[in-house]
């Protein structure tokens, strides 16, 4: 087969947030690379993720050149309901921390990055297969893919990205004595669906109840996004409508009345809820971001908002490297990645065992459970960590 032979200072493996922001930021700094991504673009822009950013992920979108539409297409969300045993408490976000959040789907954001990528003549190959790793353990690794015509690359580069979410083959290609992986799974999913309704509140509702765990949530005036907590193994063609809206209603239902407006069903989907840390991030001159180096269960939305993060560091990081050629620049973004992505998995844990009703719960978990969220919602000090966490820690300069 003839292989064409390529270069790069960066081969980003992946384009989704993370990868598709590093191009971005390394643009901005005069640093070349290359984005490969093995689906295409229609699937990436069309598959449906979580909505919520954080102020520190809205202000690098809008401060480092990205043409986003957050601000003009967005919605500003200033707080949180927390409901449990019928009643709406409310998180206010303003007030406790000074900082909000916008809910602003995943794939806007997507779509806005892949527009600015190439709109700037960045180099992005969608639809490739394939892809491999090789001497990432020395100065002169590279990277190989076939595109959609089947021509096959090497790309030689400085550095790898790995930004291919939990699923890719970057995580891969550690030794496996260099890797330690820290794992936790849940004995439940979420059961999403998009309906074709006007917005039941005016902002999130995170609902505990002995039924378990449900979220309301919006994407426009007329499309809002729910999901309720269910077995992971449920078949998501087994729930008729009726049987949908009649859990999430019992889910919500209280002493005030509070009801769901219901509308036609027209996408639904079970999604898995696992927490994942891959440490060290890097090995040689490969580096992980984003879901490639680890997983939040969805409680929170933390997964984009952690993946900017670590892309941000990590240009940070690459930026010193290439003025430099000194590895500590390199050494640094792990360690300093990590403590964010230890912070949001405690985060992402604290509010999933908060809210979600264990299998095997008895009496005392679920009266536990109204007591710790009775001393969150009652006290200032308790709501601030939940606005602090939610609204998300300053990016680390
Ligand atoms: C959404 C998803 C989340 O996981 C969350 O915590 C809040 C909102 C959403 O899809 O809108």
């Amino acid at each position: 087969m003839h292989i064409s032979d390529s270069r790069t200072q960066v081969a980003i493996i992946g384009a989704g947030p993370a990868g598709l922001t590093l191009s971005h930021l390394l643009a901005a700094q005069g640093i070349d690379s290359v984005v490969v991504e093995t689906r295409e673009r229609d699937e990436i822009e069309g598959t449906i993720r979580a909505g919520i950013l954080e102020q520190g992920t809205v202000d690098l979108l809008t401060s480092s050149g990205i043409d986003t539409r957050v601000l003009a297409e967005g919605t500003r969300h200033e707080g949180v309901e927390l409901r449990f045993d019928g009643r709406g408490h409310r998180i206010d976000f303003t007030d406790l921390v000074g900082r909000s959040v916008w809910l602003y789907p995943q794939h806007e954001v997507l779509k806005d990055l892949i527009a600015t990528r190439l709109s700037d003549n960045g180099r992005l190959h969608f639809g490739v297969s394939d892809v491999a790793l090789d001497k990432v353990d020395t100065a002169e690794p590279e990277i190989a893919f076939t595109d959609r015509d089947g021509n096959r690359t090497r790309l030689r580069c400085d550095i790898v990205a790995g930004c291919d979410g939990s699923s890719g083959v970057s995580r891969n290609a550690f030794p496996e004595d260099v890797a330690q992986d820290h794992f936790r799974s849940y004995p439940f999913g979420w059961f999403g669906i998009l309906t074709e309704a006007p917005p039941s509140a005016p902002e999130l509702i995170y609902t505990h109840s002995e039924r378990g765990f449900a979220l309301i949530s919006s994407r426009t005036p007329t499309v809002q996004r729910m999901y309720f907590q269910c077995d992971p193994q449920e078949a998501p063609a087994d729930w008729s409508d009726a049987r949908i809206w009649d859990e999430l209603q019992t889910r919500v239902a209280g002493e005030d009345g509070f009801s769901l407006k219901e509308g036609r069903i027209f996408q639904r989907g079970v999604i898995p809820m696992r927490s994942y840390v891959r440490a060290p991030m890097r090995h040689g001159r490969l580096l992980l971001a984003g879901d490639a180096a680890h997983t939040v269960p969805p409680t929170g939305a933390k997964g984009l908002n952690l993946a900017m993060a670590d892309v941000r560091v990590l240009a940070q990081a690459l930026e010193g490297f290439f003025a430099t050629r000194e590895d500590r620049h390199l050494d640094a973004y792990g360690p300093t990645a990590l403590r964010r992505v230890w912070r949001a998995q405690h985060f992402s844990y604290w509010m999933t065992s908060m809210l979600h009703t264990d299998p095997g719960a008895g009496a005392f978990d679920l009266q536990r459970q109204r007591g710790e969220l009775d001393s969150l919602t009652s006290s200032r000090a308790g709501s601030t960590y939940l606005a602090e966490a939610y609204t998300g820690w300053p990016l680390s300069p």
